[in-house]
């Protein structure tokens, strides 16, 4: 019986959902920027005759689209934030928003680039990615220096960031994506990058993009060369059918997939044997036409078997979607009770790409929300 039928409602258990401390592996920058920030954003480059303002209205507000569409929509987002300033802003505010969502662990990934004629680099890019960490004020953010240490706002009377007398915290990573439309060159930049970055809070390398376009062949120097030095990889595998690429990818032994829809069976008895951890986006893949009916997800079936899964946004703006949406969903189509979902938001600090101090303290993190729950109890 789900919680639901046990006649738990609908809304508290939405807003229980909201409550618990939530890690997010799964979160592209330009994917999360805010509706209200696009058209913004939009309405300036209207008025300044570089787009055509109703045309861009039009695409942000239209609802259900389909893989093609996003994708042009995400060249649309690249061309409304190509300045440094506005990288920094849509980062600011993508962290208040995770945050809000009471996310205490967030892996940023995003795509660093070069646009020529804003005097941009993949370097100054990233640069403007940290200065908006460094601007979010309303709550605390947990990067790290440039002397390597993490930055620590740790206050045990606020453990878990829980209180609303204080402000809430939040631990920030970086990812930096290969997307699948560069060049070999350009994709060992990224990871040279990454490597430049660690001391910056850059753990890992992400590969993303249409994945219809490219090939694994020129995306793998850059990856075997990220893997010899050390850098976790999470791949974007399986978001269409193409075994080939998919069993390479597995062959790859990466520290994390993302989507995994058309992965078949012998290519889940290998992701299974090698315990290769899932980043589950139930909406997007919904959204994107992966599967006909959410219920029809790979999720139940590795839930059951217990395999390592992480509930995740991908695009929290083009999907209109939040971490806590995605648990609730999760729950109300897999009948999960609330013991479930708060072991699976807590199963993920085994696959975050952050050091072990810091896993220790999103385990203290956790088991203080735990005890409080059971204070809550005995009242
Ligand atoms: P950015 O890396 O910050 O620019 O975030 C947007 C980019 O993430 C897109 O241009 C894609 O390359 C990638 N991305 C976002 N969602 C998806 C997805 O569902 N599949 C593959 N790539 C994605
Ligand atoms: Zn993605």
């Amino acid at each position: 019986m789900t919680e639901t039928e046990k006649g738990c409602d609908f809304t508290e258990l939405k807003e229980w959902c909201l409550a618990i401390p939530k890690i997010e592996l799964h979160a592209h920058l330009n994917g999360c920027i805010r509706d209200s920030t696009l058209l913004e954003l939009a309405e300036v480059l209207g008025e300044r005759g570089e787009i055509v303002f109703d045309d861009v209205k039009h695409v942000i507000n239209k609802y259900g689209r389909t893989l093609t569409e996003c994708f042009q929509l995400f060249d649309l987002f690249h061309i409304l934030a190509t300045d440094h300033e506005t990288i920094s802003r849509i980062t600011k505010e993508a962290v208040e928003d995770f945050a809000a969502e009471n996310v205490v662990y967030l892996e940023l990934r995003t795509t660093p680039k070069n646009n020529e004629t804003k005097g941009m680099t993949k370097r100054s890019y990233l640069k403007a990615v940290i200065n908006g960490l460094r601007s979010v004020e309303s709550v605390n953010v947990s990067f790290i220096n440039p002397n390597g240490r993490t930055e620590s706002f740790y206050d045990p009377l606020q453990k878990g960031g829980l209180t609303v007398l204080e402000k809430k915290r939040i631990y920030v990573r970086l990812l930096l994506s290969i997307d699948r439309r560069e060049t070999t060159a350009a994709a060992m930049e990224t990871v040279s990058l990454a490597l430049e970055m660690r001391e910056l809070g850059v753990v890992g390398i992400d590969l993303s993009g249409n994945p219809i376009v490219g090939e694994w062949n020129s995306f793998f120097p850059a990856l075997k060369y990220a893997k010899e030095m050390g850098l976790p990889i999470t791949l974007h595998c399986g978001e269409v059918a193409n075994k080939k690429e998919i069993q390479a990818m597995l062959d790859f032994c990466p520290e994390r997939i993302g989507h995994a829809c058309f992965l078949e069976d012998d290519d889940w008895e290998k992701a299974i044997l090698l315990k290769i951890p899932i980043e589950i986006c139930l909406t997007s893949n919904l959204r994107t036409e992966r599967l006909s009916s959410i219920d029809l997800h790979h999720f139940g079936k590795l839930f059951k078997a217990k395999h390592p899964l992480v509930l995740c946004t991908d695009d929290t703006g083009l999907f209109s979607t939040s971490l806590s949406n995605e648990y609730h969903l999760a729950a109300t189509t897999f009948g999960l009770d609330k013991e479930s979902i708060l072991q699976l938001s807590t199963n993920a600090i085994h696959y975050v790409f952050a050091d072990n101090e810091l896993k220790k303290t999103l385990r203290e993190i956790f088991q203080a929300y735990d005890k409080r729950l059971v204070d809550d109890f005995s009242l």
